[in-house]
């Protein structure tokens, strides 16, 4: 019988409110692990933590004062061991009408953020022997889309990184590794047009999106000791779209 390790693990699951992050963070506390909830509204943390039995700590990963404080938090309970970077937001326009703006609000959100919470968690994971981190990038990372330019090069950036910061990290015990989900089922895509929708599943093999809690199980996966020789790793869970 193989093992998840994650009893007792502090986790760290940033935009973990609703959507994908809940059900990851829900597979992690499954796990046993003590999840640490945390999105920008306070009162959406605070009732996710109650849910899972975790720790609720609001911080808006496009603030890297208060990614620091977030981790200056967690290090008060004793260190992150596993830190899932899932906290973005939708939307795009078609490349023409992208502007520096929009370019770097994705960033902020999606990559900058992300990196900077890697980067502190890190630090506390080389104090405990190591750890697993996870990154919530997208299929639109990995391959374009018309519509995407900017959501599609934050989750790129992520996606590249996980390979780098696996080789840098690998010798201080931290896994590193990436998911990269197709079209899932949350608030982030309730509001895509009919047609945009039906465009969307005709391009899925399981001719159906995804539910959030699908992507539980391979999040939850590659931060357990199930994987404990999988880094610098990208999942694809995207109903075999890629597979064409
Ligand atoms: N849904 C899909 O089809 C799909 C596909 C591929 C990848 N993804 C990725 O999966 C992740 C989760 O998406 P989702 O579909 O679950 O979306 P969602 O249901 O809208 O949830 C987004 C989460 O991120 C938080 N968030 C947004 N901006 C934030 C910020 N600046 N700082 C901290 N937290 C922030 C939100 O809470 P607050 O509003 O309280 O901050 C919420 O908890 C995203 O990175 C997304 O790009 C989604």
């Amino acid at each position: 019988m193989i093992g998840t390790g994650l009893r007792g693990k502090i986790a760290v699951v940033t935009g973990s409110s609703r959507g994908i992050g809940f059900a990851i963070a829900e597979g992690l506390a499954a796990g046993g692990a003590k999840v640490v909830v945390s999105s920008r509204d306070a009162a959406s943390c605070a009732a996710a933590a109650e849910r899972l039995g975790g720790v609720p700590i609001a911080c808006d990963m496009a603030d890297d004062a208060q990614v620091e404080a977030l981790f200056g938090k967690v290090a008060e309970l004793g260190g992150a061991d596993v830190f899932v970077s899932c906290a973005g937001l939708g939307g795009g326009r078609l490349a023409a009408k992208t502007d520096r703006a929009e370019l770097q609000t994705m960033l902020d959100v999606h990559y900058l953020g992300a990196m900077t919470g890697a980067r502190a968690a890190a630090a506390q994971m080389r104090g405990k022997g190591g750890g697993a981190m996870l990154f919530v990038t997208s299929i639109w990372g990995l391959g374009g889309a018309t519509g995407t330019l900017a959501y599609g090069a934050a989750k790129a950036a992520l996606a590249h990184s996980v390979k780098v910061l696996a080789l840098e990290w690998a010798r201080d015990g931290i896994r590193v590794n990436g998911l990269a989900p197709g079209y899932v089922e949350t608030d982030m895509t309730s509001e895509l047009p009919d047609a945009a929708r039906d465009k969307m599943l005709s391009r899925i093999p399981l001719r159906r999106a995804a539910r959030p809690e699908e992507m539980a199980g391979p999040a939850t996966f590659l931060c357990s000791d199930a994987a404990s020789y999988v880094t610098g790793h990208v999942l694809v869970a995207d109903g075999g779209e890629r597979a064409r």
